[in-house]
């Protein structure tokens, strides 16, 4: 039987299929930064997965541009896949300018980018965030770049460091270093620090328009690591102001206790063309990608809503954080599986499983095809807890037989007590 093409069997090239194993870890990871989030005071949102492609590309930068999937409906609609949720929630925002300010929202959810897959680059992948708009309180920065924290926190990573850069001091640095009008271009070449080697990236200077004696001074610059508790100093180097702002943002850091998991680092410049001021990476254990990464984004919500509004955000791939929090897989065994030996018993094996589905336990009813001993043999490959066994016997006598699967003990219990959903909480 020939069936599908190998080819076909796989996903679409760059995305996964999520078993429930794989699930399970997911929704747990899902639970846990989402609790952070709520705690903080975030609301969740949710936008379609497809958007007007004008939207999307509105100021997504050149290299994202290319990573939009794009199509047209049968309408002609020209429309793309998300690829980040900010951009969708400043689209929001834009038809809803009296929602009170500052908006505190998160996210969990798919976005999808045509980029070249390969280790921890997907083309469909989840992103946790947070979106902070409406403040330009160096606290917004505080409180963005502490929930960060505190999410890779959540999911247990412990050996972590969050690098950060200011989109304004890169701005002065090109300045004084004479360069002009190929900001962008530049701030794209040096974002490729580390994923490409050096001398690429000279040359990417190079080409846009930098002579060689500029490009060198402008990667030894931005070599530059100091821990983030000298960023004030360290940024008002640049500009007074913006030493002002970052001791603000470092003593909110410090109340919040994660001050020591920040380090300033030039060469965080950020992909994304949105960028305005703080922007932000993370990075976890040996996993050499960032595992997830922020800033903040004055002007963009100004681009949908033609109201200037400031804000800041961040967003984690879920895919790379479960990855270097070494969270794969998490079972989902069942708590009863229930065997009516007989066709008699079939009424009364529905009734149990009832009574303890109401008490909330999963409970599968064998269908009816595999023998007593393969059904408790898939059981216990399957790590059910309890396997009810109901025959003839049982039947007369008013009980049902139940096997611990884990202390290999078996025990008869009163079919009245079964039907009213055993004791605490599931167990016999
Ligand atoms: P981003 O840096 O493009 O920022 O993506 C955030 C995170 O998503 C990355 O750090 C990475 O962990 C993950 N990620 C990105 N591309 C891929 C991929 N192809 N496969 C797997 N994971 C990936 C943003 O998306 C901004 N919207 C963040 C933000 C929110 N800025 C302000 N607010």
């Amino acid at each position: 039987m020939p069936g599908l093409e190998d080819q076909l069997r796989r996903p679409v090239r760059g995305m996964r299929d999520i078993t429930p194993e794989q699930y399970y870890a997911l929704k747990k990871v899902e639970e846990g930064l989402s609790k952070v989030a709520e705690a903080f005071g975030y609301r969740r949102i949710e936008t379609p997965a497809v958007e007007h492609f004008e939207v999307l590309a509105r100021k997504a930068g050149r290299e994202i541009v290319d990573e939009i999937y794009y199509f047209r409906d049968k309408a002609g609609r020209e429309l793309g896949l998300r690829f980040d949720m900010t951009v969708p929630v400043a689209r929001v925002l834009s038809y809803r300018l009296d929602e009170p300010k500052p908006v505190r929202w998160y996210y969990f959810t798919k976005v999808w980018r045509y980029d070249e897959p390969q280790h921890g680059r997907y083309r469909e992948f989840h992103q946790f965030g947070v979106e902070l708009v409406g403040s330009d309180s160096p606290r917004a920065d505080a409180e963005v770049l502490a929930l960060m924290a505190k999410s890779l926190e959540a999911v247990g990573v412990r050996d972590y460091v969050i690098k950060l850069n200011d989109r304004a001091a890169m701005d002065r640095m090109l300045a004084s270093l004479g360069v002009g009008g190929s900001r962008e271009e530049v701030l794209r070449a040096l974002d490729k620090r580390g994923k490409v080697p050096d001398g690429e990236i000279l040359e990417m200077l190079r080409r846009a328009g930098l002579d060689g004696a500029t490009a060198e001074a402008l990667m030894a610059l931005i070599s530059e690591r100091r821990p983030g508790s000298e960023a004030p100093d360290f940024f008002s180097k640049y500009d007074r102001d913006l030493g002002e702002r970052y001791s603000r943002i470092v003593k909110a850091l410090d109340a919040y206790g994660v001050l020591g998991r920040f380090e300033v680092d030039l060469s965080i410049v950020r992909g994304l063309d949105y960028y305005t001021g703080l922007v932000f990476e993370a990075y976890a254990g040996e996993y050499r990608l960032a595992v997830g990464g922020g800033g903040r984004y004055d002007n963009l919500i100004e681009l949908y809503s033609g109201v200037k509004t400031p804000a800041l955000g961040f967003a984690i791939g879920v895919e790379r954080l479960m990855e270097a929090a070494g969270i794969i897989r998490a079972e989902r065994p069942l708590d009863y599986y229930i065997y009516p030996v007989t066709e008699d018993a079939f009424k009364t094996a529905v009734e149990v499983a009832e009574a303890l589905r109401d008490k909330g336990a999963s409970v599968a009813v064998d269908l009816g095809e595999l023998t007593l001993r393969e059904a408790l043999e898939r059981a216990a490959k399957t790590g059910v807890a309890y396997f009810v066994i109901i025959g003839r016997k049982e039947l007369e006598k008013g009980v049902v037989r139940i096997r611990d699967m884990r202390k290999r003990v078996e025990l008869e219990v009163e079919l009245d007590r079964v039907r009213g959903g055993l004791a605490s909480p599931y167990a016999p």
